[in-house]
């Protein structure tokens, strides 16, 4: 009797503060440039952000529309608040830097809809109060909140909890809103529920509705715009006093990934779930937390690059063991088939294909399943046994860690675009792909090959296999998988980014944990930090990658970094020296890519990934052999990341230094992977201690590390000249710079002029007092190494 007293008397409060109008409290960044004010109006909630005094994210509503219950945006009273300071720093596994700070002040609200204000059909309302709180997280570089619904709350006075009204719940939609406080330039993708494999737009937020239709051309499939100002995060903006505005998420576990919706009326966004099959946003379970909602507000471009606000946002990391994750160098026979020389099937033998094993398939039709043993190879299968052994050779001669295999795996003759439930066993190689022998032979040669499993989109079917196939990689000593999502997700009416599919993607990584394995996920949902959490999760692609060829835009590669590499690093694929794919395959006649060699030896600096890949043929690089000792000689792993120029959509320059001590580990690693084969030396480990290209993992024992610093630029469609200030370097030191710089008649630029493969290499003596000026070509670049001597 007397708790309840006490209940009634403290929602008496609450309430009359309602009713006297509005609750506003305030919160400012660590620095105390960037203040967040919260209110209720009227019992709505509200937040609006501002920097040094002007509006950055105008007053914006908040809540959620509900199934078979009142809506979480009305009559709420703040039941309390608390406000907290945060403070640390954390290494992460692998990453841009060996130290990151995390830095906030917070404020959480507690919010309630009091018992007897909303209805809902179970009558729990009836009983109960509605439990809704919001936590803000301030920090200098931007704002992350998330909503949160406890199972219940305990009162201050320390009486019994307050059961939740809500336990099971189904949102419809969020409500959540950020009202820009002017027509900003954005770059931007279109909304959609599948993919992000897009070109990006460059335009002023009112010029959205007029180009979206447009900006939905030659991107991935398949696409869906939901609405004609729809736009995805990361979403980079810069308002008319050079104020760099990002919103994006960080943390999206167990909820469907958010899109955009403009009012260009009011130039205000509102979050636009991606549906699941049945029309719901999110079906949630008290307790439960949202996804952050993240505004990052930095004053410079380069700040952008160096904000970790997604990151730490995300939970700290969840293995205990992550001695077996570690950067990864690769190559593939991949590009072979993205360039149409050969492909990923085996046969033309059969009109359709059905795997043997399909529990689906009635007894007296199982006698139907292919047999590939008895077809007729076409004879551009590129996973054969006598191709893999030639990129193996070729990538263990130059000291990578490993090597990426597609097709290897029945199924390829119809994969694609038949929405097919029972499309791969991901167990079972093709006639001329000998596993276990190409396996033994790879370690012998210091080389992992890396797993492929495409999905097609099949997620059915991959929950089906996961197991098996993760348990076959184990038996061969493959430590990491490419997995891909293409074509329209089955279960039927599921979107790559719907609730049900994204738990699967994070299910496949924490199921991969278990068994020492990295992923690197194809077409999945964009990255929102998690691999703070499951390091094992080293790279993915949701973007436009390297398999557009010609598609991809001039500038597209300045932009990624501000946009899809803020929640985490992209399997991009860099490293295409032969751009013209009509010297490839006459069909390709026509398909030029935009860009110089120069440009692509940048990229491994300026586009942080622990996973990177030198993806042309063995042949391709054989001309140019000294470009390429910039690939081998670049390192994956860093301790410091210094971004020097930056305009996204224009230009970037970034200076790396190495993490030394994953040289070491990955020298380690190469030398455990077959007895008796413990001399595997990585190529950028040979350049960091100075070892000629015969030299072992054994002569590390004697050799010191060199301080060693990489250097990258990448420019779009215009020429720029850029004066690069070597005072990172340690003084009094002097350095051999590597200067890989494009040609005086060098152009990525596709029409009169095209000359990508011009490019000049030079050696200099330089010290922290050392200025370069460099050019870069129209969609060009440069790349120096630099080693202590
Ligand atoms: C699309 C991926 O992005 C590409 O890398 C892969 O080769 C194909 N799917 C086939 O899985
Ligand atoms: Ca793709």
């Amino acid at each position: 009797m007397k708790i309840r007293c006490f209940i009634f008397l403290c929602l008496m409060v609450c309430m009359a503060s309602a009713a006297r109008g509005a609750d506003k409290l305030t919160l400012k960044s660590p620095n105390g440039m960037l203040e967040l004010t919260f209110s209720v109006e009227d019992g709505r909630p509200y937040y609006w952000l501002s920097r040094d005094g002007k509006p950055v994210v105008g007053k914006s509503r908040m809540g959620f529309t509900m199934e078979w219950r009142d809506d979480l945006d009305h009559a709420f009273v703040l039941r309390d608040s608390e406000r907290t300071t945060f403070d640390e720093v954390w290494q992460p596994v692998w990453g841009e830097e060996a130290h990151i700070r995390n830095h906030y002040n917070e404020l959480i609200v507690r919010l309630e809809q009091p018992v007897g204000k909303v209805e809902s059909m179970d009558g729990s309302t009836k009983s109960r109060p509605t439990l809704m709180n919001i936590r803000f997280r301030l920090y200098d570089d931007g704002l992350g909140f998330r909503y949160e619904f406890p199972l219940a709350t305990t009162p201050k006075d320390g009486s019994d909890p307050i059961s939740n009204a809500l336990v099971y719940f189904w949102v419809k939609e969020e409500l959540t809103e950020f009202a820009m406080a002017g027509d900003h330039l954005a770059w931007w993708i279109p909304g959609d529920y599948d993919t992000q494999e897009f070109n990006y737009t460059e335009s002023k937020l009112s010029e959205i509705r007029s180009l979206h239709a447009g900006a939905q051309v030659g991107g991935g499939w398949p696409w869906k715009s939901f609405s004609e100002t729809g736009v995805q995060t990361a979403l980079q903006m810069k308002t008319d006093d050079g104020l760099y505005i990002n919103i994006h998420e960080a943390a999206v576990l167990d909820y469907p990934t958010a899109n955009l919706d403009l009012d260009d009326k009011t130039m205000t966004f509102s979050i636009w779930l991606t549906p699941d099959a049945t029309g719901y946003g999110a079906r949630l379970q008290t307790p439960c937390i949202t996804p952050w909602r993240t505004v990052q507000v930095c004053e410079k471009a380069t700040d952008v690059l160096r904000s970790r606000l997604i990151l730490n946002l995300n939970e700290p990391c969840a293995l205990k063991d992550v001695s077996w994750i570690h950067p990864v160098k690769y190559m593939g026979v991949w590009w072979e088939m993205i360039s149409d020389k050969n492909c990923w099937s085996y046969t033309n033998d059969f009109s359709s294909v059905r795997l043997p094993g399909n529990p689906s398939v009635p007894p007296s039709l199982q006698g139907y399943a292919t047999d590939w043993t008895k077809a007729k190879p076409h004879g551009r299968h590129a996973a054969n046994n006598a191709n893999v052994r030639r990129y193996i050779d070729f990538a263990a001669k130059h000291g990578f860690d490993a090597l990426l295999i597609e097709g290897w795996n029945i199924g390829w003759e119809d994969w694609y675009g038949k929405e097919k439930d029972f499309v791969f066993d991901f167990v079972t190689p093709y006639p001329d792909f000998d596993l276990p022998a190409l396996n033994r032979y790879a370690h012998e040669k210091g080389i992992r090959l890396i797993m492929h499993h495409e999905s097609s989109s099949s997620v059915n079917n991959y929950e089906r296999w996961m197991d098996t196939a993760y348990r076959l990689m184990n038996q061969y000593g493959y430590d990491a998988v490419k997995s891909g999502y293409v074509g329209k997700i089955v279960p039927h009416g599921e979107h790559h980014y719907s609730q049900p599919i994204i738990n699967h993607y994070h299910r496949a990584v924490v199921e991969a944990a278990k068994r020492h394995i990295m992923v690197n996920a194809h077409e999945a949902v964009r990255p929102t930090g998690l691999c703070r959490t499951w390091p094992n999760m080293i790279g993915n692609e949701s973007a436009m990658g390297t398999e557009f060829r010609g598609g991809i835009r001039p500038g597209h590669t300045t932009i990624l970094p501000f946009t899809r590499l803020q929640g985490g690093p992209m399997d991009y694929t860099p490293g295409i020296f032969e751009t013209d794919m009509g010297n490839i395959i006459s069909w390709g006649k026509g398909n030029q890519m935009k860009h110089t060699i120069c440009n692509q030896l940048g990229l491994y600096v300026t586009f942080y990934s622990p996973l990177q890949m030198a993806a042309d043929f063995p042949e391709h690089y054989a001309p140019y052999m000294d470009a390429f000792q910039f690939i081998k000689d670049v390192a994956v792993d860093w301790d410091t990341s210094l971004y020097l120029m930056a305009e996204p959509g224009a230009y970037i320059v970034t200076a790396r230094h190495p993490k030394v001590s994953t040289l070491n580990k990955a020298a380690e690693a190469v030398g455990t992977l077959a007895d008796g084969k413990k001399d595997m030396l990585s190529s950028m480990a040979r350049y960091v201690y100075a070892l000629p290209e015969e030299a072992t993992a054994a002569d590390l024992k004697n050799a010191t590390a060199r301080d060693v610093w990489y250097l990258g630029g990448v420019t779009d469609e215009n020429a720029r000249e850029v004066t690069v200030k070597l005072d990172f370097l340690k003084p009094s030191v002097t350095y051999e710079a590597t200067i890989y710089t494009d040609g005086k008649d060098a152009s990525g630029l596709t029409g009169e002029g095209y000359n990508p493969k011009s490019y000049t290499i030079t050696t200099k003596k330089v010290t922290a007092k050392s200025k370069l000026k460099i050019r870069m070509a129209p969609c060009g670049g440069f790349a120096i190494s630099l080693r202590a001597r």
